[in-house]
C-alpha cells in the first residue's frame, strides 16, 4: 500500500503515548497545576519517569527550584478541566480553584495531589542536567497513590491539536514478567 508523505511538524501526534497527566507544583504555600503529555517511564523500581516541561511554563520555574511535583492521572470525566490547565497560566490565576479541582495533601512532598484524579505519583527531581537544554527532567516516584474503585481507567492519551484517544479495550496475553 502507498505510504504518504507526513509533515515533521506533527510526529509528535504519532508517538505520543500518554496518558495525559496534571502535574501539580507548589512555591510558598500556593499550588500551581499544569497539563502534560510528553512523559515516558525510564526504570520500574525505584520508578523513573522523564518529561519534557517548557521553561516558557510557570510550572517549570517552580519544579526547577522546589526539585518536586505530583503526577496526576485524570480520566476522561474531567477532560474539560485538563484542557483548561492546559491553556491558561498559574502566573496569572488559581487553576484549583477557577477549575473546580481540589487539592489534597501529600506524604512526601508539599505539591498537592488533585483529588478528582484516579492515581497520583509523588515525585522528586533526580535528575535536571538536561533541564536547561531540552525542559527534560528525570523525575524519581516516591509514593503512589490509586483508587481501588476505578479498574478500567478511562485515561487521556493527546493526539496533538485538540483531539485525544480515550483508553478503552484491554486484552491480556502471555508475558515473561510476573
Ligand atoms: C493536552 C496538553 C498537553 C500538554 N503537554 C505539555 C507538555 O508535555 N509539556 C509542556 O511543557 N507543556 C505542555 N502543555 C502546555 C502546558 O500545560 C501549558 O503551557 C500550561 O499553560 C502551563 O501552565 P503553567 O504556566 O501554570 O505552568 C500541554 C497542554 C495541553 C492542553
Amino acid at each position: 500500500m502507498a505510504k504518504k508523505s507526513f509533515p515533521l511538524s506533527k510526529v509528535y501526534s504519532l508517538l505520543e503515548p500518554g496518558p495525559v497527566v496534571l502535574v501539580t507544583t507548589a512555591l510558598k504555600g500556593r499550588p500551581n497545576v499544569m497539563t502534560m503529555s510528553w512523559l515516558t517511564m525510564m526504570e520500574f523500581e525505584p520508578p523513573l519517569v522523564g518529561c519534557v516541561m517548557s521553561d516558557l511554563n510557570y510550572s517549570f520555574d517552580i519544579l526547577k527550584s522546589t526539585k518536586e511535583c505530583v503526577i496526576n492521572i485524570p480520566t476522561v470525566e474531567i477532560a474539560a478541566k485538563v484542557v483548561a490547565c492546559g491553556n491558561s497560566s498559574g502566573r496569572k490565576v488559581d487553576k484549583f480553584s477557577k477549575f473546580g479541582l481540589t487539592p489534597v495533601a501529600a506524604s512526601r512532598v508539599k505539591a498537592p495531589l488533585v483529588g478528582e484524579c484516579y492515581a497520583n505519583l509523588e515525585c522528586k527531581v533526580a535528575d535536571a542536567k538536561l533541564a536547561a537544554k531540552y525542559g527534560f527532567f528525570v523525575l524519581e516516584v516516591l509514593k503512589a497513590w490509586i483508587d481501588p474503585l476505578i479498574k478500567h481507567p478511562r485515561t487521556l492519551h493527546h493526539r496533538g491539536r485538540g483531539e485525544f484517544m480515550i483508553a478503552g479495550e484491554t486484552i491480556k496475553l502471555p508475558s515473561r514478567m510476573k
